[in-house]
C-alpha cells in the first residue's frame, strides 16, 4: 500500500535529491583475508609518535574539537612555507572538494574537468545541478590548455585538474599548470593527492596566483585514509569564504593530533615513499611481461590495459574470487583497463601471483 505520509515528505525534496536513487547500505568491510588494492591507501603503520599523538588525544575526547581547526591550521602553514589565512582543513580533501562545489555553483553553471579524472567529482557536480565539461587529454603527461580557454569549458564556474590524476597516474609538469593559470581568469582547483609520490609539485603557485587552490590529502602518502585529514590552500579571500560555509567542529580532535604529529614528523615516511615508488616499478615490469600495457604512473597506483580477449571487469571479477580487490571503471576509455594501489611487497607479491595463475589459466583456455 502506498504511504502518503512518505510520497509527502519525498515531494519536498529537492529536484536534484529526488532525481537520485535512494543509497542502499554499502558493502561491508572485507575482512583482513582480502588483498585491498582499489582505493589507493597506504598500508604502512603509522610512525609511533603519530600513533601516541592519536592516544593522547583520545583523553580530550568529551570536548568539542578546536574551533576554525586553528592549530592544525597553523601547523600546516608553518611546514608549507603559508600564512594560517591560506590554509582550510577538512575531513579529507574531498570535504574540502564539496565545500568548493557548494561555494562555487547554482543550478545550470558548468565545471570543467581534465578526463578521465577523479568520478566523485562528478556526483559532486550532480549534486549542484551543473553542467560536467568532461575534457579529453590528447597527451597522457600534457593539459588540454586551450580546451579550457576556449569552448564550452570557458564559461565553467571552475576547472578542475588533479596532478598526478586519477585514475591514470599521469603528471603534468607545473610549468603547463602555470601557464594556464596566467591565461585563464577562472579558478583553478589543483588537487594534490598523490603529489608524495611526483617529481614536483604546485605550492610555490599558490602565493604566485590568486586563481589557485591546491588540494592536499593525508590519506594517501601519510596512511590516515581512515583518520580524514585534507587540506586546501590559496589566497586568504578565497579561503575565507569556504571555511564561512564550513560545518562548526567539522574534524574530530584525533584528526587534529594526527594532522599536527604527521605536519611535524613528514620525514619518518621518507621510506615509506622509497618503498612505494620502488613497488611500483617492479610490479610494472611484471605486468608488462604478463601483457598487460601499463601508463607510467608518478602516483601510488597504476592503470594497466589488460590484455585482449577480456575487459577490465572480467579481471576485477576473477582477481576478487582469490580475494584480491582491484579498482574497475565502467567508462569507455577505461573499460579495457583496471587500477591497482601500490601496497606492501607481500600484497604485491600476491597480486602478482593471482595475476600470473590466471593468466596461464587463459593460455591453456
Ligand atoms: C584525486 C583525488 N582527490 C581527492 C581524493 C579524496 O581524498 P580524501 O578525501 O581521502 O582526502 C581522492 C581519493 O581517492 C583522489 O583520488
Amino acid at each position: 500500500m502506498a504511504d502518503a505520509k512518505l510520497q509527502s515528505v519525498l515531494s519536498c525534496l529537492s529536484q536534484v535529491a529526488r532525481e537520485l536513487d535512494p543509497l542502499l547500505s554499502g558493502r561491508p568491510a572485507p575482512d583482513a583475508s582480502y588483498v585491498k588494492l582499489n582505493t589507493n591507501e597506504n598500508p604502512f603503520p603509522l610512525p609511533t609518535m603519530v600513533w601516541d599523538g592519536a592516544i593522547a588525544a583520545l583523553e580530550r575526547q568529551y570536548l568539542y574539537p578546536e574551533d576554525d581547526n586553528l592549530s592544525l591550521r597553523e601547523a600546516a602553514a608553518n611546514a608549507y612555507g603559508l600564512s594560517k589565512d591560506q590554509v582550510i582543513a577538512g575531513n579529507g580533501s574531498s570535504e574540502i572538494l564539496g565545500l568548493i562545489y557548494r561555494a562555487f555553483l547554482a543550478p545550470g553553471d558548468s565545471v570543467a574537468m581534465m578526463s578521465p579524472g577523479f568520478s566523485f567529482n562528478r556526483k559532486l557536480a550532480m549534486l549542484h545541478g551543473a553542467q560536467f565539461l568532461e575534457i579529453g587529454c590528447k597527451q597522457t603527461h600534457s593539459l588540454p590548455t586551450e580546451e579550457f580557454l576556449l569552448g564550452p569549458a570557458r564559461d565553467a564556474k571552475f576547472i578542475l585538474l588533479a596532478n598526478p590524476n586519477n585514475p591514470t597516474g599521469t603528471f603534468v609538469p607545473i610549468a603547463e599548470v602555470e601557464r594556464l593559470l596566467e591565461r585563464s581568469d577562472r579558478l583553478v582547483v589543483l588537487d594534490e593527492a598523490y603529489v608524495d609520490f611526483a617529481p614536483d609539485n604546485g605550492l610555490r603557485l599558490v602565493s604566485r596566483y590568486s586563481n589557485v587552490l591546491l588540494l592536499r590529502t593525508f590519506s594517501k602518502s601519510y596512511a590516515t585514509a581512515g583518520i580524514r585529514v585534507g587540506f586546501g590552500f590559496g589566497h586568504p579571500e578565497l579561503i575565507g569564504r569556504l571555511r564561512n560555509i564550513q560545518n562548526v567542529f567539522n574534524m574530530n580532535v584525533i584528526g587534529h593530533a594526527v594532522g599536527i604529529s604527521v605536519l611535524a614528523h613528514r620525514a619518518a615516511y621518507e621510506e615509506n615513499h622509497r618503498h612505494i615508488r620502488h613497488e611500483r616499478e617492479r610490479v610494472t615490469t611484471a605486468l608488462s611481461q604478463l601483457g598487460f600495457s601499463v601508463t607510467p604512473s608518478h602516483a601510488n597506483f597504476l592503470l594497466a590495459r589488460v590484455p585482449e580477449g577480456h575487459n577490465g571487469r572480467w579481471w576485477q571479477a576473477a582477481l576478487e574470487r582469490q580475494k584480491i580487490l582491484v579498482a574497475f571503471f565502467p567508462d569507455k576509455v577505461l573499460e579495457s583497463c583496471i587500477r591497482v594501489s601500490i601496497g606492501t611487497s607481500q600484497q604485491m607479491d600476491a597480486f602478482l601471483a593471482v595475476v600470473s595463475d590466471i593468466s596461464a589459466s587463459l593460455r591453456v583456455a
